[in-house]
């Protein structure tokens, strides 16, 4: 026996539809998950490779595994809010599954766009070194 409510799909599961990459995946996760860890246990990770190992752990500050929310719930935490508000990809590590999700995992390149890891990645814009002192 199913939830009759609307957005929410049989035995108390959510739905989970992932577009990426021209393919759409479905599953289902339990309510009450973050959509991050629903994405992570089901294969659809939402990081880059370098992005995958560092990363905050959800906490909401790194702003690395953002989504395309297509539908799904409004955002509660501040830095969500901000995303959501300015049009850029919404945290999922702060999306709870309350109902029938659809995402979007939009391409990324690494965190920042900067892959060379050169003398010059610590420079500031005066072009003096940042490095901390010590
Ligand atoms: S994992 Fe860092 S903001 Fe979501």
């Amino acid at each position: 026996m199913g939830d009759d409510s609307p957005g929410r799909s049989d035995d108390d599961r959510v739905r989970v539809t992932v577009l990426a990459g021209g393919d759409r995946h479905e599953f289902e996760a339990d309510p009450g998950t973050t959509l991050r860890e629903a994405l992570l246990d089901a294969g659809h990770s939402p990081y880059t490779a370098v992005t995958g190992r560092l990363n905050c752990g959800g906490r909401g500050i790194c702003a690395t595994c953002g989504v395309r929310l297509l539908e799904g719930p409004p955002p509660e935490h501040w830095h969500d809010r901000l995303a959501d508000r300015f049009g850029y990809p919404r945290l999922s590590c702060q999306v709870r599954l309350t109902d029938d999700v659809t995402v979007r995992i939009p391409e990324k390149l690494v965190w920042g766009g900067r892959e060379s890891g050169g003398s010059g990645d610590r420079e500031d814009a005066s072009g003096e070194g940042t490095d901390p002192p010590g």
